[in-house]
């Protein structure tokens, strides 16, 4: 066993804890939000599905439509709409049946109610519909509504299931009947009798997260692929037919039944505080044809519409936006603070006048409402220091840093904000995820957000990403929480979460620890230089690795070629690449292959639109520096690559130009970290908020002393050698650092403990685990 590991807290630094430190980011992506969140049952119950959201799909996605006959008996219509935001509806004549499987089958269970809804028009004949839940043969539930007039109306029924299952819901129009119908939905009813708008489990989920706020709707999906994919919050409130459907940017669609409204009724619910997001008037910048900005002339619109949410929000009954949102049933406003003001977004002469213009205007209109500017998509690189530039010059209260990164660099990190100035712009960490899902990845992030809590006066809010992914429908990993139709999976990661969020400190204590050795971080392991052309076939020729010339080779997909063996930390590659076929660039690897440290070189990565240096090591990898903007390859034009490594130095030529010059980072990793905080407990005694990282392999036998002060042990209880702490917690362990995985349980084991000890407590920290303590004095005897 390692020696031992003491913690003495010391004194309260001064810094306070934002209460607003830990809260969540909520993004439509990964079925988040409908076929996720959303409780509604059927999918495409609107018909507004399009090619827009993925090729193939249409009106009729997610059904299936059953005739006896080889007659003609569905039409899909845009005359005459329920609404021009809801323009596409079915016509049909019976008989024939519509089937939906919703999202992997709709559930029901035994004794619950789940309310089907649609509207409908007769357009001949007259009779009823029926409605049934069916698992193959059997009848899990059924109800019969009656259509009548030539209008569209709403209809509704309660269907009552006899059983629990999934099934397949099935809408029967009989012999004779021709009915226009729209917006078919089914859901669950709640205790209160109303049809639930958020799914429980996972409403549930985020509930025992306790977050402070809700960042909404993104991510890439506020600012959105192209203008007019641009999150309008407008087209998000009122009743659910008068929304105007969009694509999802992550490749499905939206029916923005989860809107405004409801994002926030759930902030309400979850006691937390919203942070809308809205686009800098600038569309997302991975969009094909770059980051355009919203032309001037709509500008005053859409600065009007940014004006006009924070009123919804905060408006008194009086004011126009305050009553509309009175008379959609919530007349107190939400008491909005925070507005983030782009994503990622590139910091362009657009950007700037288009930020500048909507900042000014909420500034003036607006003081009670803080800003939230944005810097990039990376925690460093050329896009990081532009946004930080322009937050220093505008002044901006606090920006947005976003890290996805290896474990390793959140141990490297745990410094990071230490060295923050103390004046201009705060930072909301607004997406953080350690890659992998493993039980290192969830520690890896333990670690930095005890250096968070640390640095609140740097960092006031904090939120991982992404936070839900149906099982099947992902488009990203990790992610917080996975689910299927029936399960609620949370992470590793959640558990961490869980554990800061529920267990908070006011006043940060300097820790000093002592057997806390950091780690030396690996360099490149030796291996050797390898090509590979994962979509294209691509001829190298003029290869020269150290001085030494070598064959020509030729590389076609994923399988690497080898150019030569290569040491640890020197080394010179130079060749021309040709692509003869195929898409894309390249990659050049340098260093050992399989899980040891190399360096991976991308000419052509982000849909050959970049060149990418990246270091791998640990089966984890992190960009090193930031892609640069490249023209691409193509086929027929000879690249000339050079590669010069020196390490920590690594520089690469292209076509003669230097495009990537970086110092790797050496600092050691942060594996063992401690945090201290203070707070008042409800008895009004002081008690310490202790957080303990052990992200080695090695058990660590660990005191914990409380500072000397005010509640010392009296002097009768020293002479008796009476325990004068007491201490509650959970220590989080789990087997191995590899364990777990995406869409898997949390491998982590939650133990809680009690403890007594004389200035403090002792405890062991098992490998691979992460323990929060409640330490407080007893009252001294009289
Ligand atoms: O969290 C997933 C995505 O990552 C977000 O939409 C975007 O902001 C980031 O690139």
């Amino acid at each position: 066993m390692a020696h031992k590991l003491v913690a003495r807290i010391g004194s309260a630094t001064g810094t306070t804890i934002s209460p607003d430190l830990w809260g969540i980011f909520l993004e439509d992506l990964n079925d988040a939000l409908d076929g996720g969140l959303n409780a509604e049952q059927v999918r495409n119950g609107d018909f507004e599905f399009s090619r827009l959201d993925q090729h193939g799909w249409g009106p009729l996605t997610g059904w299936q439509v059953d005739v006896p006959d080889d007659r003609t008996r569905l039409w899909v219509r845009t005359q005459e709409p329920l609404h021009p935001n809801n323009p596409t509806y079915l016509r049909l004549l019976g008989p024939v049946t519509l089937r939906n499987e919703g999202w992997d089958g709709v559930g029901v269970r035994a004794g619950a109610s789940h309310r089907i809804g649609f509207a409908a028009r007769v357009v001949d004949g007259a009779g009823s519909v029926r409605v049934t839940i069916r698992d193959r043969s059997d009848v899990l539930a059924e109800a019969t509504v009656e259509i009548a007039g030539d209008t569209w109306s709403w209809y509704s029924a309660d269907l009552q299931a006899r059983a629990d299952g999934r099934g397949v819901l099935n809408v029967e129009l009989p012999e004779g009947m021709g009915v226009d119908l729209d917006v078919v939905s089914m859901r669950p009813v709640g205790p209160d009798g109303e049809a639930l708008t958020f799914r429980p489990d996972l409403l549930a989920a985020l509930a025992d997260l306790r977050p402070s706020f809700v960042r909404f709707p993104g991510g890439c999906l506020a600012h959105g692929t192209g203008l007019e994919n641009i999150y309008h919050w407008k087209d998000t409130v009122g009743p659910r037919h008068t929304r105007r459907h969009t694509f999802n940017p992550w490749g499905y669609h939206q029916s923005m039944s989860i809107g405004y409204l409801e994002y926030f009724s759930l902030c309400e619910q979850l006691g937390a505080t919203p942070v809308p997001v809205v686009a800098a008037g600038v569309c997302c910048q991975n969009t094909p044809g770059g980051p355009r900005p919203i032309p001037d002339e709509e500008m005053p619109s859409y600065i009007a519409d940014v004006l006009d949410l924070i009123e919804f929000a905060n408006g008194s009954v009086a004011s126009p936006w305050g009553a509309i949102r009175a008379q959609l049933g919530h007349p107190e406003p939400y008491g909005l603070r925070y507005l983030g003001l782009g994503n990622e977004d590139q910091i362009t002469d657009d950007f700037r006048d288009r930020y500048t213009r909507i900042d000014e205007a909420v500034r003036a209109a607006h003081p009670e409402v803080t800003v939230i500017g944005t810097v990039g998509p990376s925690p460093s690189g050329s896009d990081f220091e532009a946004g930080w530039r322009y937050a220093r010059e505008r002044d901006i209260t606090l920006v947005d840093e976003h890290f996805y990164c290896s474990p390793r660099w959140f141990h490297q990190n745990t410094d990071r904000y230490a060295d923050y100035p103390r004046s201009g712009p705060g930072v909301y960490v607004g997406e953080y995820a350690a890659h992998g899902r493993q039980v290192r990845s969830a520690l890896a992030e333990a670690a930095l957000m005890i250096a968070m809590e640390r640095d609140s006066d740097v960092v006031r809010l904090a939120s991982y990403a992404p936070l839900l992914a149906r099982n099947g429908h992902s488009q990203w990993v990790p992610d917080l929480i996975y689910f299927d139709a029936e399960r609620v999976v949370p992470s590793a990661s959640y558990d961490v979460q869980r554990l800061f969020s529920t267990e908070r400190g006011v006043e940060v204590h300097a820790v000093d620890v002592e057997g806390a050795d950091p780690a030396p971080v690996p360099t490149l392991d030796p291996g050797t230089v390898r090509v590979s052309a994962p979509t294209a076939t691509v001829c190298f020729r003029d290869i020269e690795v150290d001085g030494v010339a070598r064959p020509e080779q030729t590389a076609s997909g994923e399988d690497a070629v080898e150019l030569a063996t290569v040491g640890a930390t020197r080394s010179a590659v130079t060749f021309t690449a040709e692509r003869t076929s195929g898409t894309d660039g390249f990659v050049v690897e340098l260093g050992a292959t399989g899980p040891g440290a190399f360096l991976a070189l991308h000419v052509g990565a982000w849909q050959n639109k970049s060149t990418m240096l990246v270091r791998h090591g640990d089966g984890q990898h992190d960009n090193a520096g930031s892609p640069e903007p490249w023209v691409g390859v193509t086929t027929g034009v000879p690249v000339e690559v050079r590669l010069e490594v020196d390490w920590p130095r690594t520089r690469v030529w292209v076509d003669g130009r230097l495009r990537h010059d970086v110092a790797h980072d050496e600092r050691p990793e942060r594996r063992v970290v401690a945090g201290a905080s203070s707070r008042a407990a409800v008895d009004g005694a002081v008690e310490h908020v202790v957080r303990l990282v052990n992200a080695t392999a090695a058990a660590r036998e660990t005191r914990v002393e409380l500072p000397a002060g005010a509640g010392d042990a009296a002097a009768a209880d020293i002479a008796h050698d009476i325990a004068d702490v007491t201490a509650s917690g959970t220590v989080l362990a789990g087997a191995g650092p590899d364990d777990g995985g995406p869409f898997e349980a949390s491998p982590m084991t939650a133990v809680t403990c009690e403890l007594t000890g004389k200035g403090g407590v002792e405890l062991t920290l098992p490998p691979w685990s992460f323990a929060v303590l409640v330490i407080r004095r007893r009252a001294p005897r009289g």
